[in-house]
């Protein structure tokens, strides 16, 4: 296992490049399994968890062929209807395979996923809606069984919540149903769109996507198609955040300022000052940071996924931020971690609220998720002295190559096997 050293205290300066999005390129590449023929994609990121599905979809049957960032996959059948538990397990998007085997051969059998750190993170809503398509659903031996005669058929749903990865995986499945389904409630998150996108090159008719009500007219079958994954906004959201608070000067290229609507106005609430191009962001640290107030939301609110990074950054603003999680149960693992760098944050419920301090210190810690990672690994990018970031391969499955991004920028990070 890796761990990652910091050295705190430099102010980062240069230019960065986003990669695609990861949590745009599973739900793609799940996609596959909707058809037979090949299709391209181009910007995957050099993350694991796309190794994961990539080896999720070798394993029932399609060819993968990865050249750096472009993808060739070839799908000539199913070999299998079943997603192992060894790959399913390290990886909760793995569910997403459910909903294309189903509607495309007939039958799934997927892991369920287990616990996870940052709360319970059921499935319920993606098997509901599967249900009223038509699906037969049963858990056996920690598997969810799913099976159809037929095509699905379509129907209206409402989401209870808007699940991301839900609305993705019953999108899927009611591209190839019959008749025309209706997803209200629906995740707008552009990873959703940028799914839909796809789904449309390749014959899907789906309109709304990006909106909360969603439309699928379903059609008998789907081909191949060429694709560029778009830019990831917590990637992006990251480096502004590690410009702001190394006090540095930090180009994001190549990204979508668009899609980061809610975390800019944060920070430029914070006193953050930002250039903002058509696809680019510019990021430069002014006077002093002000706390400001941060609630998560669903798309277009601020995302979740930036919420630990957020916190590493109000905990050097001047005053104090409350931080409300509303969109995970318990996302504030890496609140402790922070706590050991000198932090001084206080738990209320769902609340975080944060006092800043002068400065951080560097310290052992250890990350309990990927974006509780990214939180850690800022914080000591900010922190006098030395880092030791530990569990690292949480990074590994969201972050392509960080710590050369980093360094790119100046920051001084190595990275290093883990002392046991
Ligand atoms: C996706 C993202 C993840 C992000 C999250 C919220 C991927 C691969 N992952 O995760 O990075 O943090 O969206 O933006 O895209 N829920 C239920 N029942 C369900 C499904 C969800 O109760 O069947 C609840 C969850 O527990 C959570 C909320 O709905 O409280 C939102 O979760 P969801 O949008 O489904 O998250 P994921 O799709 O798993």
């Amino acid at each position: 296992m890796d761990c990652m050293v910091l050295q705190g205290g430099r102010r980062l300066t240069g230019e960065v490049s986003i990669s695609g999005a990861k949590n745009a390129a599973l739900p793609i590449l799940a996609s596959i399994l909707l058809g037979k023929g090949t299709s391209t994609l181009t910007s995957v990121p050099a993350v694991r968890d796309v190794l994961t599905m990539s080896k999720v979809l070798t394993h029932l049957g399609a060819s993968v062929e990865a050249r750096g960032d472009r993808y060739t996959i070839t799908l000539p059948g199913v070999a299998s209807c079943q997603a192992p538990y060894e790959l399913v397990k390290t990886m909760r998007a793995s569910v997403l395979a459910l909903g294309p085997l189903l509607a495309r051969w007939g039958e799934a059998i997927v892991a369920l996923p287990g616990g996870c750190a940052i709360g319970a993170r059921p499935i319920n809503l993606h098997l509901a809606a599967l249900e009223k398509m038509g699906a037969e659903i049963r858990i056996e031996h920690g598997n969810v069984h799913a099976c159809v005669r037929g095509r699905l058929k379509s129907a209206r749903i409402n989401f209870d919540i808007p699940t991301v990865t839900g609305t993705e995986n019953v999108m899927m499945a009611a591209s190839l149903a019959e008749g025309t389904t209706v997803l209200e409630n629906a995740a707008s998150e552009p990873e959703v769109s940028d799914l839909a996108s796809f789904l449309i090159k390749r014959g899907a008719r789906i309109s709304g996507a990006g909106t909360d009500v969603i439309t699928i007219d379903g059609v008998p079958e789907l081909r191949g198609a060429d694709h560029e994954i778009v830019p990831d906004r917590v990637e992006t959201g990251t480096y502004l955040i590690a410009g702001a608070i190394t006090g540095g000067e930090v180009r994001v290229v190549r990204c979508r300022p668009d899609h980061c609507d809610a975390l800019l106005a944060k920070l430029q609430e914070a006193g953050v000052a930002l250039k903002v191009e058509k696809e680019a962001i510019q990021v430069r640290a002014g006077g002093p940071l002000r706390a400001v107030d941060v609630k998560t939301l669903p798309y277009p609110g601020f995302p979740t996924d930036m919420q630990a990074q957020m916190m590493a950054l109000m905990a050097l603003a001047r005053g104090s931020s409350v931080i409300t999680e509303t969109v995970f149960e318990s996302r504030f693992l890496h609140v402790l971690e922070l706590q050991r760098m000198g932090a001084d944050i206080r738990i209320e419920g769902n609340h975080s609220v944060v006092t800043g301090v002068e400065r951080l210190s560097g310290a052992p810690v250890m990350a309990s998720d990927l974006r509780a990672s990214a939180c850690l690994i800022l914080a000591g990018l900010a922190a006098e002295g030395e880092t030791r970031v530990s569990r690292v391969y949480h990074l590994d499955r969201g972050y392509e190559r960080l710590d050369a991004k980093l360094a790119g920028l100046g920051a001084q990070v190595r990275r290093e096997a883990e002392r046991v």
